[in-house]
């Protein structure tokens, strides 16, 4: 092997991300590659179809062979899609992949009654497990989010998706404008009453280039807020639902796989607009980007050419990726693991391994790589490490 050189004996898990760029509104907080739906009337579902099974046709073979063990149906709001748009992807999908039998296939949705009517449809046509985008059940803090939904359609949506599926998650913000601590657990109590499988509960950020970023609501100070971490945790925890990383807490047996996979350093084919993809190979990890904006993703990709970027991961830029990703679960991962999915010797962390064990921020097992209980509250601190000197 050449000096430098990265040497993966197996590759990693693979997965299937779809990105759906439309959303009705764009909600002042998002910057995710989500586009407002102006022209009126139905989106292109069939362009946009034809397009992904164009991008997928021009990637697999980047992936031949490979098996895919989860897919995830992004956006954006996936649900905007109808339920025979979902099923013909679906189609699209297994007619080029061979999916594991127990493949894992979320959809996200937005809990509006018109996709609440929808949901029954989703499941038959493969959908296994929906995530639903409730964010409050509390009216004020929905309207101050810029929400299409209320309260009372977020419940509704969340009992029909019990019905038709076999498990589910709720996303949830905490840190949102005006809210107190006792809003805020009042909130989380809403969302324990419907006995989800999983929960994500991320504090609201003010991302660059948003609305709010520009007019920053009034939000809870950085005290307040590191309380509502702690209580929400708790909560969800004394309900029995397991923090398994920073902001996924599942009962046994329903956490995530497609997101393990991100976090276990595994492999994603993403398509769609402005969708990331993360491909090993036997010597080098390859990242690439669709176009991120829809129409010109559309005409690339009917091209061939939907990938805007692509550049191969740098060797001295791996140990902190995967850290970044392996060190948000809260149980870790095997050290096994590092060599496994990099490719590179274990002794490419070892100083920063022994720097932060000194400093009580990961265990002492040799055998696994994991933060102790105050590295996990300090994570940003533990990954600095990491990073290439
Ligand atoms: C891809 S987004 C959107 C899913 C869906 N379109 C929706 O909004 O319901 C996934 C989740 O990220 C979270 N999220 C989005 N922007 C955020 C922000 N600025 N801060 C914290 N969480 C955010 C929300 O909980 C959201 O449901
Ligand atoms: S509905 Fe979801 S993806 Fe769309 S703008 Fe709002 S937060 Fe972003």
């Amino acid at each position: 092997m050449r000096a430098g050189t990265l040497q993966l004996n197996v590759l990693p898990p693979l997965s299937l991300y779809v990105h759906m760029p439309w959303c009705l509104k764009k909600c002042p907080y998002c910057d995710f590659n989500s586009h407002e739906w102006r022209a009126g009337g139905q989106i292109p579902e069939q362009a946009y179809l034809a397009a992904l099974r164009a991008d997928l046709d021009a990637a697999l073979p980047l992936i031949w062979g490979r098996r895919v063990h989860s897919v995830f149906i992004g956006g954006g709001t996936p649900s905007l899609f109808s339920p025979d748009a979902i099923d013909q992807l679906l189609a699209d999908v297994r007619a080029r992949l061979q999916l594991v039998p127990d493949v894992e296939i979320t959809l996200e949705a937005n809990p509006g009654t018109f996709e609440r009517d929808r949901f029954a449809a989703f499941a038959q046509a493969g959908v296994n497990r929906l995530s639903i985008g409730v964010q409050s059940f509390d009216d004020a803090r929905l309207k101050a989010l810029g929400r299409v939904h209320d309260a009372q359609q977020a419940h509704n949506a969340v009992d029909e998706a019990a019905r038709h599926f076999p498990t589910f998650n709720l996303d949830l913000m905490f840190a949102l404008p005006q809210q107190d601590m006792t809003a805020c657990e009042t909130d989380l109590r809403a969302a324990l009453a419907h006995q989800p499988p999983h929960l994500s509960l991320y504090q609201l950020t003010l991302e660059p280039n948003t609305l709010f970023a520009r007019q920053p609501p009034p939000l809870p100070d950085e005290d307040l807020s590191a309380d509502m971490q702690h209580a929400v945790a708790s909560r969800a925890q004394a309900a029995g639902l397991q923090r398994y990383e920073v902001s996924a807490y599942a009962i046994p047996g329903h956490r995530c796989r497609h997101n393990l996979n991100y976090w276990q350093f595994g492999d994603y084919l993403g398509i769609g607009a402005g969708a990331h993809s993360k491909i090993s190979f036997a010597h080098r990890i390859v990242r690439q980007t669709r176009w991120r904006h829809p129409q010109r993703y559309m005409d690339q990709a009917m091209q061939g050419a939907a990938i805007e970027t692509e550049n191969e991961v740098a060797r001295r830029d791996l140990p902190f990726e995967f850290m970044l990703n392996a060190l948000r679960l809260r149980e870790g991962v095997a050290a096994t693991l590092f060599p496994e999915r990099t490719g590179l010797p274990h002794s490419a962390i070892a100083r920063p391994l022994q720097t932060t064990q000194d400093k009580g921020l990961l265990i002492l097992d040799p055998s696994i790589l994991q933060t102790t209980p105050i590295g996990f509250d300090m994570l940003n601190n533990v990954l600095e490490c990491f990073l290439p000197e």
